[in-house]
């Protein structure tokens, strides 16, 4: 990075769809309170650079976002002096934002929008992290997500297979890319002096959390597996499903179905029904747990492919 100090990391965080838009008309096209949870863990103690879009794009409450030194980048005196104001610090190039983010002695700066910041961002090859949350949504917008290289690699995804739930029913996964080590600034500034491993602010290969985007991320914190649980926890989930389609409940229905003809032919009608009606669950129940596993399946099979193209993550979809 420009400026900084030698072991500070420039990471950029963003939220994006499936075909990678980021926002439209100055706000994010969904709600995912998740992603925003997990922006504001992954950013808190962190100083934030972002574009002076972005930081309007923030309802007014989380100008500036707390727990973070809000940097914000803007031409506009008018502008400049809002933010100053306010509590953020206007500074008139994305190189001064980030010279005045190291300066806050922190091991991670974030680079957290929008679309013009995030694109100088890649485009100078200026970070070496970015944390992604993809997001099943078929919205549109009018900002795009920037398209990450071949010189980016994909570390982690989270779920390793397969997509998180939001309580609102949006499906999303996290990934997090790094440029690879030869590439980064950061890692020629260090090559004579190897970074420390961080803890509490840099989450590096194995582990960053990402998060989304936006302003008004203040929320709880979703529990995220790692990549290893996520797999352990596939296997468990097509076994128990193979094993409840295939065998469990055939098993019952067709106990079921005797039963309920062994009755019906004794007379007994209304007993006999009622075990047949049982029946037609257990067979209802076998034929749900046969889509499910032919899904995950399906899930494993695409989750195998993207981890194996990982240069095109913002473009992905
Ligand atoms: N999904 C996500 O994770 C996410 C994250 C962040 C933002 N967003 C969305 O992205 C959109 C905003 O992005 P955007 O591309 O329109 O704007 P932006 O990048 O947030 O801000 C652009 C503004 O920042 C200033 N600026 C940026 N780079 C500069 C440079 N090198 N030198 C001087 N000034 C510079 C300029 O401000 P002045 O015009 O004042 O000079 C410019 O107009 C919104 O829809 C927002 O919701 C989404």
């Amino acid at each position: 990075m420009s400026g900084g100090s030698a072991t500070t990391e420039i990471g950029m965080i963003w939220a994006q769809t499936h075909t990678g838009v980021i926002g439209d008309a100055g706000a994010m096209p969904w709600h995912l309170p998740e992603d925003l949870a997990h922006f504001k863990t992954t950013t808190r103690g962190a100083p934030v650079v972002m574009g002076r879009r972005t930081w309007e794009s923030f309802p007014e409450k989380y100008r500036p976002l707390p727990g973070r030194q809000n940097i914000v980048i803007t031409t506009d005196a008018h502008a400049a002096e809002q933010i100053h104001e306010r509590g953020g610090h206007p500074v008139a190039s994305l190189d001064e934002g980030l010279e005045l983010a190291s300066g806050f002695a922190t091991e991670r700066i974030w680079v957290i929008g929008g679309g013009q910041v995030y694109s100088e961002t890649v485009t100078r090859g200026i970070a070496d992290l970015a944390v992604i949350t993809v997001i099943q949504s078929p919205a549109s917008g009018d900002t795009s997500a920037p398209a990450l290289t071949a010189d980016w690699e994909l570390t982690r995804r989270d779920p390793a297979v397969g997509t998180h739930q939001g309580a609102n029913g949006l499906q999303y996964h996290i990934e997090t890319h790094r440029r690879k080590p030869e590439m980064t600034e950061t890692s020629r500034a260090t090559e004579a002096q190897p970074a420390a491993p961080n803890t509490a602010q840099a989450a590096p290969k194995s582990a960053p959390q990402a998060m989304p985007q936006s302003a008004s991320q203040a929320t709880p914190q979703g529990a995220s597996q790692s990549p290893d649980q996520a797999s352990q926890a596939t296997s468990t989930n097509l076994m128990m499903l193979g094993l409840g389609g295939y065998l469990i409940l055939p098993f019952l229905a067709l106990f079921t179905v005797t039963l309920g003809f062994v009755l019906v032919l004794n007379d007994r009608i209304l007993p006999g029904l009622a075990f047949l009606f049982v029946a037609q669950l257990w067979v209802a129940g076998g034929l749900w747990a046969h889509l499910k596993r032919r899904r995950l399946l399906q899930e494993i099979k695409e989750a195998r492919g993207s981890t194996e193209s990982p240069e095109t993550p913002g473009a992905r979809g």
